[in-house]
């Protein structure tokens, strides 16, 4: 495949950015979209000009560290993360648009990258259990129904890649902190902090300068492992809970 990307170049969080324009010559079908870009970035090396900054790590689905627009959708046309869509999703001779995500949360650092350090401190707000965990306990010593350990491990699928967040017109970063709070919620051992957690982790999602949610749901359509918008009722429901409980 002979294809155009036009990419969002921008030096620094200072810099104005803008969209270049490159041809990328003898894409194979069977490249992941980064490695796309890293056959870009090795054109631009050798002509002496300076290549893309994106970001990534495990390039298999579950660090969430990679997420770029693709066309106007978060992590691109299917519905994975940027590093596990292929470049078979395109035609020959596409026309792709790449950039990184858009939120007031999210500022760029440098062309694709941004900085999510708000979803870390979210996390730091109340993402935790207080009870010692010790070494692996006997698996059948503290039962779980399954139904709840099920959900519990849906929302523990939640890799914080802000898919969700780049999605919603809102900028509203509810679809992972309802995530965070459901996945430890549930479970017998995020009950002594279930109330504080839920308050602590909101107040610093609003701090941040995220959006609210008004069940628009981009944020699920766009979450690469399917994290259902009820979790944010889930989430209403604890924090109504717990306001009543007056730990506000
Ligand atoms: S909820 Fe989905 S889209 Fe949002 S950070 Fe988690 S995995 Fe990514
Ligand atoms: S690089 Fe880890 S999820 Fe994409």
């Amino acid at each position: 495949m002979n294809i155009t990307v036009r990419v969002w170049r921008q030096k620094n969080a200072d810099d104005k950015g803008k969209m270049v324009t490159y041809g990328v010559e003898n894409v194979s079908q069977d490249m992941s979209f980064l490695e796309m870009l890293d056959v870009l970035n090795e054109q631009l090396t050798l002509a002496g000009d300076e290549p893309i900054a994106f970001d990534h790590d495990c390039r298999e689905g579950i660090c969430g560290a990679c997420g770029v627009v693709i066309n106007g959708i978060a992590h691109g046309p299917q519905v994975t993360t940027t590093c596990q869509l292929h470049m078979r999703s395109f035609e020959d001779g596409a026309v792709i648009d790449v950039e990184p995500w858009r939120s007031g949360a999210f500022p760029v650092i440098k062309d694709l990258v941004v900085d999510r350090g708000s979803l870390d401190r979210i996390i730091q707000a109340g993402g935790y259990i207080s009870a010692p965990t010790g070494s692996a306990p006997e698996a059948n010593n503290l039962p779980v129904p399954k139904v709840d350990a099920d959900h519990a491990f849906e929302s523990a699928a939640c890799i914080g890649c802000g898919a969700c967040v780049a999605a919603c017109p809102n900028g509203s970063g509810m679809l992972f902190t309802a995530a965070k709070i459901t996945h430890l919620g549930l479970l017998p051992q995020g009950q002594p902090e279930r109330d504080s957690r839920v308050i602590g982790m909101v107040e610093q999602h609003d701090h941040e300068g995220f959006g609210g949610c008004t069940n628009i749901g981009e944020c699920t359509s766009a979450c690469p492992k399917g994290i259902p918008l009820d979790t944010i009722s889930r989430l209403n429901r604890d924090l109504l809970g717990a306001l009543a409980h007056g730990d506000a």
